[in-house]
């Protein structure tokens, strides 16, 4: 296996050469949203609801969940207002979030909306639940990709872990993704150790037999009821040798490719797997996300309490380029890193269903 990580290049490394070495002195008013260690955001995560019909032991307690009252969470019109000016921004890739996306009313409506502001590539990530009847009607309002995150390929173990829905809903709605043309289908899974890490093999057999990518994530401090411990998580690391000792893996991350998850293909041919090593080898040094919350907030960083309400500014007629700017602010405050891993970390105090995935 040859675990390299490439060397930043592509529009990130076009600006660090223009800005001499990395930093950049002065917010740009123009141009690309770039931030002070010359990191180009192009990539928007737009949350559209903090609501799921799941309940999963890594991202919410059973009971005792409170969801954003309507009137604090944007309408459509407003969060295809961000997109559009992140667009003009130069943003080129959106993918819809929640919560879980499938569970607002008129979600395809957005997906129309967002693809006709010309981006490159528009896509969802979903617990799939609700996502069979819809797959046609996505991919038909302009979705390219989906991402269906399923963390076991057992029944029982699948409702323990998501505590509702069942496996072969979700399995149901992966073929019907694909058969709409939502393809290269993604599959995230998230492992927690003592609990499915046994099943690191069978997914990637599944990856193998299924061509859909498997992509292992590490627990990340971001659930809501604060049950995180580092001794859960398993790193990506360990993931790769599991997998690379019966069947042989070799890097395939493209260069200048901004995607967190470090991909490798099976050596003889058969598919492709991702691990996202978000606590153990962390990314930020290539990070290009910007993410919109539900309520109306631009946030730089899962991991950053620092957030710029964009939603009064939307309601109290702000122009564009109020919130043009408001953008190049939230990209220019960004931290070089998140910090997990250094003495002093505070968890964030708004959990991923409430940030947006
Ligand atoms: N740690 C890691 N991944 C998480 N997700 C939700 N909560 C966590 C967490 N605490 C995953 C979901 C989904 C993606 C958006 O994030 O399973 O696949
Ligand atoms: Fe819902 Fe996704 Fe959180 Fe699971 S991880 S509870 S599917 S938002």
């Amino acid at each position: 296996m040859t675990a390299v990580r490439v060397a930043i290049s592509g529009p990130v490394r076009e600006v660090q050469r223009a800005t001499g070495g990395g930093r950049v002195r002065e917010m740009p008013t123009e141009g690309p949203l770039v931030d002070r260690f010359g990191r180009v955001h192009d990539d928007l995560r737009l949350s559209v609801t903090d609501r799921c019909n799941l309940r999963c032991v890594y991202c919410m307690p059973d009971k005792g969940m409170t969801f954003l009252p309507r009137s604090e969470i944007l309408t459509f019109e407003e969060i295809a207002r961000v997109a559009g000016i992140a667009r003009e921004l130069g943003v080129l890739s959106v993918r819809l979030t929640g919560g879980e996306p499938l569970v607002r009313r008129g979600i395809c409506g957005l997906v129309r909306h967002v693809a006709a502001l010309g981006f490159d590539d528009v896509s969802l990530t979903t617990n799939g639940i609700l996502l069979a009847p819809v797959a046609g009607e996505l991919a038909a309002a302009g979705l390219r990709r989906v991402n269906v995150s399923c963390d076991s390929l057992r029944p029982e173990r699948f409702a323990s872990i998501r505590r509702r829905g069942e496996l072969d809903v979700v399995l149901d709605a992966m073929s019907a993704a694909e058969a709409a043309g939502l393809a290269p289908l993604k599959v995230n899974v998230v492992l927690l150790r003592g609990i499915n890490d046994d099943e690191i093999l069978d997914f990637a057999a599944f990856a193998r037999d299924t061509g859909r990518v498997v992509r292992f994530i590490e627990y990340m401090p971001l659930d809501a009821g604060g049950r995180w411990k580092r001794d859960q998580l398993v790193p990506g690391r360990e993931v790769l040798e599991r997998i690379d000792a019966v069947w042989p893996l070799q890097a395939a991350r493209r260069a200048g490719d901004a995607a967190p998850a470090d991909r490798y293909r099976f050596v003889d041919g058969n598919g492709e797997i991702g691990v996202i090593s978000a606590v153990t080898e962390p990314f930020c040094g290539t990070c290009n996300r910007l993410r919109l919350t539900a309520d109306g907030a631009i946030r730089n960083c899962l991991f950053s309490d620092a957030e710029h309400p964009v939603r009064d500014l939307l309601r109290s007629g702000g122009t564009d380029q109020d919130v043009a700017m408001l953008l190049r602010r939230a990209v220019w405050g960004k931290l070089p890193g998140h910090g997990i891993n250094e003495p002093g970390f505070l968890r964030p105090r708004r959990s991923m269903s409430m940030i947006g995935g």
